[in-house]
């Protein structure tokens, strides 16, 4: 835990705080620190990367950097529901269409393998299931809707044990109390163990493929 806080530490005061600050800015409603954090996993954690709610790319782009600054390659495979949506800051009339043309913007066009679809369902998880096998991701971003536990069924496999976490939405309002419901539980089971709290009320944490109390 201390080692992750330090090293967020050294990516605030490095280059790359201020390319994430502009995708921040255009495309993500998630805290620097966020961001920052899956940079990191993205392009230091073993295994591919599986996102669940990218909305308009902020989580995907980092993501992406790290993974284009990473030694080995790396797949990247998203899921987005699509639809439109009314923010403060950053609106979409058309979900699907303002992330392609924001993974453009930022060259990552050809690094995501992007899935328009639910995540839960069939013609989505056998999308995933071309592309990702048994046990190969590394990193799981999960900022979707308040029920991770479903999503974690449906993925679980292809998880890594040890595999890093990014759930957001452990704090806040409305979807946050059922989230954090679920975290906590699957925390008490032993299948998720706990790294820390960052940003806004981001869980990050790491998957353990069998109970480990
Ligand atoms: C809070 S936004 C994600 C924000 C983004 N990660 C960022 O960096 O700003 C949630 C997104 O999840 C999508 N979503 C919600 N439930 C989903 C599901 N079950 N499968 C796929 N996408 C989902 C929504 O359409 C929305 O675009």
């Amino acid at each position: 835990m201390l080692e992750l806080m330090y090293k967020l530490m050294e990516h605030r005061s490095h280059e790359i705080r201020h390319r994430l600050e502009r995708v921040g800015r255009a495309a993500s409603m998630l805290h620097m620190d966020v961001l920052l954090l899956i940079y990191h996993f993205a392009r230091f954690g073993p295994g591919n990367i599986l996102e669940i709610g990218p909305y308009i790319g902020g989580s995907t782009i980092a993501a992406a950097f790290g993974v284009r600054d990473a030694d080995a390659p790396k797949k990247i495979v998203s899921i987005e529901a699509g639809g439109h949506l009314k923010h403060f800051r950053l609106s979409s009339r058309n979900i699907i269409k303002d992330l392609k043309k924001n993974l453009a913007r930022f060259g990552m066009t050809e690094n995501v393998t992007l899935i328009n679809g639910r995540s839960f369902e069939e013609t989505t998880k056998s999308a995933v299931g071309q592309v990702l096998r048994a046990g190969e991701v590394g990193l799981f971003i999960f900022d979707a809707d308040n029920n991770v536990r479903r999503d974690l069924e449906c993925y679980g496999d292809l998880l890594s044990d040890r595999c890093w976490l990014v759930i957001d939405d452990y704090f806040g309002p409305a979807k946050a109390a059922p989230l954090r419901a679920q975290v906590d539980e699957l925390v008490s089971a032993g299948r998720l163990v706990p790294f820390g709290y960052y940003g806004w009320g981001t869980w990050i944490g790491q998957w353990h493929r069998n109970e480990s109390r």
